[in-house]
């Protein structure tokens, strides 16, 4: 029986398919994982044999059930949970003003319980999808915020949450000034700190260049380095959006130059879509050994283009992926999977030489790349000893919509039938730092 019993050593015996490198996947047919679940819930052996320790608990999955580690979303905007699906025959610009940015204004009037409700009941789902870390954006006020880091940290799930920063080009009710972005970024660092938990932890997010002032950008580059935080923000998501970066920033010779004189491109910056780049700034970004987060769902809802993710390997560059709710309509990393490689097989239409991306590659960025991309892979993204388990029970089985032959149950078909046929149906339990917290 499986239990949330925090105590105690944890033994899970089954088998496992996981990333040990990118595309790279391991199938393990009967392993035997235990689990210090009073060690941060870190993984102490992967054998194939049972170990020597006994365990308080002992699970046994069943046929059909795998286990693989979960999703990390390094993309999604948390206020605009509730706008998913909407709006999305405007392109990226047009769409912030009408639909995004009165979403999340509305976040400054509502009440205290009914923010809660939907923080709440949106970190369940994403729990339940399989996301086991999300990366967000929040909203610009602090009070919204402070409530959505509560719920995240209730929920189990492990996350960065951001502050939204914004003070200029913004709408009259949705601004801050300068300082008041700064004092308030540095406030919420603090109030998720004060947490003292594992789970959550502070990023610092200017929204993009055309509503932040260089100064406030060069100052949250500071925050983040002085307080040792992640950082988060857009990049060459659509045309204009770019033309509009080149007309604000003329003194810089590209869009991703703007961010390095500003102290952002770091080791723990993540920047979504990164669709528009010129070679310099690839190597720009790869110099810095910032992640890009593909939001292909977003990418194509919005009519931003297409990212040509096996140029971005090809060269080195770190790359995740990300729903982006609520540019992409979908809260799934499954999806982001899936569409992914539907955007790699468009491009490959076009450009024959750039081969698409396996399934095996779209599960390794949804893990790896995404523990990777929040500069933790030595510590998340596969199931191997020294890592926090943070890990999903799959069953194919549980969907009824999913048809199987008789004789096909083998590893690698019931992995491929949760990538393209998957979803939260399929997905029998889930754990975050070694603690069952949904299923
Ligand atoms: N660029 C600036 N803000 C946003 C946002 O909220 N969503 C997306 N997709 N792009 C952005
Ligand atoms: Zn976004």
């Amino acid at each position: 029986m499986l239990s949330d019993l925090m105590e105690g050593l944890l033994l899970i015996e089954g088998p496992v398919v996981h990333a040990i490198e990118h595309g790279k996947l391991e199938h393990l047919q009967h392993a035997f994982i235990l689990v210090d679940r009073s060690a941060q819930g870190k993984i102490v052996s992967v054998s194939h044999a049972p170990p020597s320790e006994p365990a308080a608990e002992h699970v046994r999955l069943h046929p059909g059930q795998f286990l693989c580690p979960g999703f990390i979303d390094t993309h999604h905007h948390a206020p605009q949970t509730q706008n998913m699906g909407l709006g999305l025959d405007w392109e990226l610009l047009d769409w912030l003003q009408k639909i995004t940015f009165p979403r999340e204004q509305s976040y400054g009037d509502r009440t205290e319980t009914d923010i809660r409700g939907e923080y709440r009941g949106m970190a369940r789902r994403l729990l339940r999808a399989g996301t086991t870390t999300c990366v967000y954006f929040g909203s610009l006020q602090e009070p919204a915020n402070e409530l959505l880091a509560e719920e995240v940290f209730a929920s189990g799930q492990r996350a960065f949450i951001g502050k939204v920063c914004m003070d200029q080009n913004s709408p009259a009710g949705y601004v801050e000034t300068t300082e008041e972005n700064l004092q308030n970024t540095v406030k919420f660092i603090e109030f998720i700190r004060s947490k003292q938990s594992n789970l959550i932890n502070p990023i610092v997010t200017p929204r993009f260049a055309p509503t932040c002032s260089m100064q406030l950008m060069k100052e949250l580059g500071n925050i983040a380095l002085q307080q040792a935080c992640h950082i988060q923000t857009h990049l060459g998501e659509n045309k204009s959006e770019v033309d509009w970066v080149r007309e604000l920033f003329p003194e810089h010779q590209s869009y991703t130059s703007v961010y390095a004189a500003a102290g952002l491109l770091t080791e723990k910056t993540i920047l979504a879509h990164a669709i528009y780049l010129t070679d310099a700034e690839k190597q720009l970004i790869k110099e810095h050994q910032a992640s890009i987060s593909h939001c292909p769902n977003s990418n194509f809802a919005l009519s931003s283009g297409c990212l040509c993710v096996r140029d971005l390997l090809d060269r080195g560059v770190k790359v995740a992926l990300g729903t982006d709710v609520s540019g992409g309509y979908s809260p799934s990393m499954l999806d982001a999977c899936r569409q992914a490689i539907i955007a790699s097989k468009c491009i490959s239409f076009q450009s024959p030489n750039q081969t698409p991306l396996t399934a095996a590659e779209a599960f390794s960025l949804a893990t790896l790349g995404g523990a990777s991309a929040i500069n933790m892979s030595q510590t998340l993204g596969n199931i191997q000893p020294g890592k926090f388990f943070d890990a999903l029970i799959v069953n194919v089985k549980s969907n009824p919509q999913i048809a199987l032959a008789d004789d096909e149950s083998s590893l690698q078909t019931l992995f491929e039938k949760f990538i393209f046929c998957g979803d939260d149906r399929c997905i029998d339990a889930v754990f975050v730092a070694g603690r069952m917290i949904s299923k």
